[in-house]
C-alpha cells in the first residue's frame, strides 16, 4: 500500500519524504487555496522536485472538454511526475470519460477524480485512468459505505487486471486511514495532520518517559 500526502503544503511534504513515507501527492484547487498556493505551475514544478520520481496530482481548473485537454498537456509538460487529475463527471453529470481516454492514450497520466460510485471508479478504469480518487469522507456524507466501495473496487481491477490503482482521498479522521488500509486500498492520499496522529499515542509517550527516567536511576552517571 502506498501513502500520498495530500497538501500543497511545501514544508510539510517535504518532511514527510524525508521520513520515508510519501510515495507521491495530490492537489486540488481547495488544498491549494487552503495551503496558500497561490501560482500553481509553480508550486506544482517545486512540488514535483520535491518528489523525484514520485507522483503529483494536479487538477485541470476548467469544465470545457477543449480546455482541459490542453490544460493537461501544459501541465504534463511542467515535469515528468505530474500526474493530471480530471473530474469522472462536471457539475451538470456530463462526463470526461473522452477527455480521460485520449490524454492516456497520449501517455499523459490521469488521476480520474471526484468518484463516489463504484460505476464511475469502473467506468474511469475502462477509459484508461491511471488512477482512480474514491472521496471516502464524501461517500459516508451521502450515508453510503465507502470502506465496502473500496474493497468491491479493488477487487473488481484485480479481478480483470486493470492497471488502475484506487486513491483513497477524502480522509476525515485517523480512523479513516486504518478504515481504507483494511479495505485493500491500493494508496491512502492522507492530510498531514492526521499523519501525524496516526504516528502519536499518549501511552508510547508514557512508556518512553518510564524508560528514560529509570535509565537515568539505574546507569548512574548517565546525563
Ligand atoms: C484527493 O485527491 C482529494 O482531492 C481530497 O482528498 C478531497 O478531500 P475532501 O473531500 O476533504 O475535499
Amino acid at each position: 500500500m502506498q501513502i500520498f500526502i495530500d497538501s500543497a503544503n511545501i514544508r510539510e511534504i517535504e518532511k514527510w519524504v524525508r521520513f520515508g513515507i510519501a510515495d507521491g501527492v495530490t492537489t486540488n484547487p481547495s488544498i491549494m487555496l487552503k495551503d496558500g498556493m497561490t501560482n500553481m505551475e509553480k508550486g506544482a514544478k517545486e512540488i514535483a522536485v520535491i518528489l523525484g520520481e514520485r507522483p503529483v496530482s494536479v487538477e485541470v481548473t476548467s469544465d470545457s472538454p477543449g480546455e482541459m485537454l490542453s490544460q493537461a498537456r501544459e501541465f504534463a509538460s511542467w515535469a515528468k511526475n505530474i500526474v493530471v487529475k480530471i473530474p469522472i463527471i462536471n457539475q451538470y453529470g456530463d462526463p470526461y470519460l473522452e477527455v480521460i481516454h485520449t490524454l492516456e492514450e497520449e501517455g499523459i497520466r490521469i488521476n480520474a477524480t471526484a468518484a463516489l460510485s463504484f460505476g464511475q471508479m469502473a467506468l474511469s478504469a475502462k477509459a484508461g485512468a491511471t488512477y482512480s480518487s474514491i472521496f471516502s469522507g464524501r461517500v459516508a456524507d451521502e450515508g453510503g459505505d465507502p470502506w465496502e466501495l473500496v474493497a468491491m473496487s479493488v477487487d473488481w481491477l484485480e479481478s480483470w487486471d486493470y492497471k488502475t490503482r484506487i486513491i483513497v482521498g477524502s480522509i476525515r479522521s485517523v480512523i479513516d486511514i486504518q478504515n481504507a488500509a483494511v479495505a485493500g486500498a491500493h494508496i491512502i492520499t492522507i492530510p498531514p495532520q492526521f499523519l501525524s496522529k496516526w504516528v502519536d499515542h499518549k501511552y508510547s509517550r508514557e512508556t518512553v518517559k518510564q524508560f528514560m527516567d529509570d535509565a537515568k536511576k539505574a546507569f548512574k552517571g548517565l546525563k
